[in-house]
């Protein structure tokens, strides 16, 4: 399927026109959760969607009369936000819910939010927790299509969705594409959704990072792990760095920052070794001077903002495609 020639026309008006193709699943949990068919689904839907983003006035009716909860149990400024905005240029009646301000403060449990929030009857919930599985245990309890928006150290698909539809961007393929993942793959949702995308569409993972932040579960993926960075960057055709994650971890893992970035930190010289268009990526935050030179994240090779302005427009597709999934609407 040729990405960048798109025929898929989002429908505006007309809710008896919705294409015939969607995707499968209720929920979106993992990335286990689609086919291969249905992520390039998604991303083809993605590029529809960029397009209502760049008009003067960025709005369609297609999810109007739909209610979304964004239930968000962690900090976060990206995916909290381009799913507000993705909502929004949806026409969903969205509704924010975050840790301070809920009765989640008051000791009320997931579960028993989840059923409040039921009885009013959202469409959808888009979840942020810091426990893995935790959007596992509210599609088992609720009617509402539920979105994994990052669940501890699990899973956050749409981070994954969003980095293939930049890298399809840059180099219109990922198929033999070679990607370094370097960083805390230990306790990184991001790591671990993008591997298993990168894998189901042909790419050639490699993993890199000190041996305390290895999980010894790589092997499971059948992808490459090394603990040089020099030699993970080698002619790498995307780079994609991620934050140590000082807030999950329990105990030491790296001696000191300073020496984490001596010996793991992308600097110029170490991005000299990638091929010369290589795209450096990050999910964001970046924590500069510890995984990443500021030289380098603001560099030309740098795409980290574009990743967050595809974010809009690939939640706008999950959105759409999971309000039609399984039935017609
Ligand atoms: N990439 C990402 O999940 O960023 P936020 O934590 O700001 O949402």
């Amino acid at each position: 399927m040729d990405y960048s020639t798109s025929s898929h026309q989002v429908v505006e008006s007309n809710d008896s026109a919705m294409p015939v193709k969607t995707i499968q699943a209720r929920h979106l949990l993992s990335i286990n959760d689609l086919s291969v068919d249905e992520i390039m689904l998604i991303l083809e839907t993605a590029e529809a969607m960029k397009e209502i983003g760049s008009r003067a006035i960025k709005k369609v009716p297609t999810l109007r009369g739909k209610t979304i909860v964004n239930l968000f149990y962690e900090p976060s400024t990206r995916t909290r936000t381009s799913f507000e905005i993705a909502e929004k240029r949806l026409s969903a009646d969205t509704l924010n819910i975050s840790t301070v301000g809920s009765s989640v403060t008051k000791g009320e449990t997931l579960i028993d939010t989840a059923r409040n929030l039921e009885a009013m009857a959202p469409d959808m919930i888009i979840l942020r927790h810091p426990s893995s599985g935790a959007c596992h245990q509210l599609a088992r309890v609720c009617r509402a299509r539920i979105v994994n928006a990052g669940d501890g150290m699990h899973e956050h698909p749409t981070q994954a969705l969003l980095d293939a539809f930049t890298i399809l961007a840059h180099h219109g393929r990922i198929k033999g594409l070679k990607v370094a993942i370097i960083g805390d793959l230990l306790h990184s949702r991001v790591a671990r959704s993008n591997l298993l995308l990168l894998k189901l569409l042909g790419a050639e993972v490699c993993l890199c990072g000190p041996p305390t932040l290895i999980p010894p579960s790589v092997s499971d993926f059948g992808v490459r792990s090394t603990t040089s960075i020099e030699d993970a960057v080698t002619d790498a055709d995307v780079i994609m760095m991620l934050r140590i994650q000082k807030e999950r971890m329990r105990g030491h893992f790296v001696s000191s920052l300073r020496e984490y970035f001596n010996v793991f930190g992308l600097t110029s010289a170490r991005v000299e070794r990638a091929k010369s268009n290589v795209i450096i990526m990050h999910p964001g935050p970046i924590n500069r001077g510890v995984e990443i030179a500021s030289e380098v994240a603001d560099g030309t090779r740098s795409v980290m903002l574009e990743q967050v302005s595809n974010g809009v427009a690939v939640r706008m597709a999950v959105l759409y495609l999971l309000a039609g999934s399984g039935e017609t609407i």
